[in-house]
C-alpha cells in the first residue's frame, strides 16, 4: 500500500536526538561480507528499503541472513551463484558494488545494470574501466554486464573522476587478489574509509583511504568480524536542516564531527549558531534564514550533494535570493517543481538554481520523486504554514529509519498515513 506524511506546519523542531547507522557505509559493507565465508556481525544496522534490497541480492546469491534487533548476521559460506537479475538490480544503485565482490570470490559474475534515483544517467564506465585495468574480461550482453575474471590481477587504477561506488567495487576486486591494487583518484568520502576499516577488521590490507591514493594488497583468505558502521553524515546534516527551516534548537548526537563540517559551514552561512561537543552538534536557528550566495556541490569534503535538496528547502524561506549549483548530478533539482506548489520562487537552468527567498511557505499536497528530494519537500513541509501530504514516502524509507518517529520526537506534527485514507 503506498504511503504519506501528513505535516502541519510550522512547529520549530526542538529536543535532541541520535543519528541512524550511515546507510551509503552499510551498503558497501553489507556487498563486502562475500569476501569472506565466515559469519559477519554488523552492529545497528540501519532498517531502510535499500538495506532490505541489498539483503534480498545477498540472499538470492545464497548467504544467510539474519536481524537480531539491530545487529545483522550475514555468513556467506554458501554464495555459489553469481547471477543477478534486472528484478534485483532494478531497485538499487548500490547492487554494481556487488561485481567487485563477486569477482573476487568467484571470478565471474553476470549482473544487469543498477537502478537507483532519478538524479541523473548513473552510467557505471568508471567503474567498468577499472575492472578492466584489472584484466577484467567485460562484455554488456543485452543490458546483462558479463565478466570474466579468471585472469584478473592487481595492478593500477586511474579513475577519470573520484566516483565512490567505483571506489569501493575496486576495494573489493583488490582485497584478494595476490599482489597490490593502486586506485588513483579514489573517492575520498568517510563512507570509502569506513569500507576500508571494515575489510581491515576482516583481516585485509588497505591503506591510504581517505586520500586520493588507495593502496590494497590482497591477502589469501578474510575472516569473519562484527563491526559497526560509521553514523549517517547526511541525515545529521538533514535533521539540522529541518531545524534550521523551522526556527528551531536541536541536539544531534553521536556523528562525527569532521564528516558534517562541510555541511555546518553552509548551515552557518544561513544565520544558524552551531556548536560541537565530543560526538554531538548543537543548532539553533536564526529566526529566518539568511540567503546563500553562492552554494556549490562537490566531491567531500566539500558541501555534499547529498544535502543540496534540504539545504534549498532551508533557502527557499530566506531574507534574500541563493544561487545553487549542483557539480554532481544532471537531474537533482527535480523537488523544486513541488517546493513551488507551496510559494517558492525557484529558476532552475540545467545545474544552477537561483532561489529568491519568500516569506512564507504555504502547505501543499506534493509528490517525492527520489530520496533526498523527498526529505526536501519534508524539510519545507515542516516550514509551511498549514497543512501538507507528502506522497511517495517509499523513496523517503529508502534512507531515513522511521523519519516521522524523530521528527515527532522533536516537537512536529508529522503521521503516516496510506494514501486511500
Ligand atoms: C554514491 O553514489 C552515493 N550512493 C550517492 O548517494 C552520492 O550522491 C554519490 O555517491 C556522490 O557522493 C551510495 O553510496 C549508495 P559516484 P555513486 O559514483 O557511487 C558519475 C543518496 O542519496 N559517474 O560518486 O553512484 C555520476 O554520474 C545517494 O544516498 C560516472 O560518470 O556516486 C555522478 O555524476 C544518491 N561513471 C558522479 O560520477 C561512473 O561509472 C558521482 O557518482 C560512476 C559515476
Amino acid at each position: 500500500m503506498q504511503q504519506k506524511f501528513i505535516i502541519d506546519g510550522v512547529k520549530p523542531l526542538i529536543g535532541e536526538i541520535e543519528v541512524q547507522t550511515a546507510k551509503n557505509a552499510a551498503l558497501p559493507i553489507i556487498a563486502a561480507c562475500i569476501l569472506t565465508d565466515e559469519p559477519v556481525v554488523i552492529e545497528k544496522c540501519p532498517h531502510l528499503k535499500d538495506i532490505d534490497a541489498m539483503l534480498d541480492i545477498m540472499r538470492h546469491l545464497g548467504a544467510s541472513v539474519e536481524f537480531d534487533g539491530d545487529n545483522l548476521t550475514i555468513c556467506c559460506h554458501d554464495v555459489a551463484l553469481n547471477v543477478i537479475n534486472s528484478d534485483l538490480t532494478g531497485k538499487l544503485r548500490s547492487s554494481i558494488f556487488i561485481l567487485g565482490s563477486i569477482l573476487s570470490r568467484c571470478r565471474h559474475a553476470y549482473i544487469s545494470h543498477p537502478g537507483g534515483c532519478e538524479i541523473g544517467l548513473r552510467p557505471i564506465d568508471l567503474h567498468i574501466s577499472g575492472l578492466k585495468s584489472l584484466d577484467v574480461k567485460i562484455a554488456d550482453d543485452r543490458g546483462v554486464i558479463c565478466c570474466d575474471g579468471t585472469e584478473m590481477r592487481a595492478g593500477m587504477v586511474n579513475l577519470d573522476f573520484a566516483s565512490v561506488g567505483a571506489t569501493e567495487n575496486l576495494m573489493m576486486a583488490g582485497a584478494l587478489l595476490d599482489g597490490e591494487t593502486v586506485i588513483v583518484n579514489a573517492a575520498r568520502e568517510p563512507e570509502i574509509v569506513d569500507l576500508a576499516q571494515f575489510i581491515n577488521a576482516m583481516g585485509g590490507r588497505v591503506s591510504g583511504a581517505g586520500g586520493s591514493v588507495v593502496r590494497v594488497i590482497g591477502v589469501k583468505k578474510l575472516h569473519g568480524c562484527t563491526y559497526k558502521p560509521m553514523p549517517d553524515r547526511i541525515c545529521a546534516g538533514t535533521f539540522l536542516a529541518a531545524a534550521a527551516a523551522t526556527g528551531g534548537s536541536i541536539t544531534v548526537n553521536g556523528i562525527i564531527p569532521e564528516h558534517i563540517f562541510g555541511i555546518t559551514e553552509r548551515l552557518k552561512q544561513t544565520g544558524a549558531k552551531l556548536g560541537f561537543h565530543r560526538n554531538s552538534i548543537r543548532l539553533l536557528a536564526a529566526p529566518r534564514p539568511r540567503p546563500i550566495h553562492k552554494l556549490e556541490t562537490n566531491v567531500y569534503p566539500a558541501f555534499p550533494t547529498d544535502m543540496q535538496p534540504q539545504l534549498c528547502a532551508v533557502l527557499a524561506r530566506a531574507k534574500g535570493s541563493s544561487v545553487v549549483v549542483e557539480n554532481l548530478f544532471e537531474n537533482r533539482f527535480g523537488y523544486t517543481s513541488e517546493l513551488a506548489k507551496m510559494g517558492a520562487a525557484i529558476t532552475v537552468k540545467d545545474r544552477v538554481a537561483v532561489i529568491h527567498g519568500v516569506p512564507q511557505l504555504y502547505g501543499a499536497t506534493l509528490r517525492a520523486s527520489d530520496l533526498r528530494g523527498g526529505a526536501a519537500l519534508v524539510v519545507a513541509a515542516l516550514s509551511a504554514e498549514g497543512r501538507s501530504a507528502v506522497y511517495g514516502v517509499e523513496h523517503i524509507d529508502r534512507g531515513y529509519e522511521y523519519i516521522e518517529r524523530t521528527l515527532t520526537e522533536l516537537g512536529a506534527s508529522v503521521r503516516r498515513a496510506d494514501c486511500g485514507s
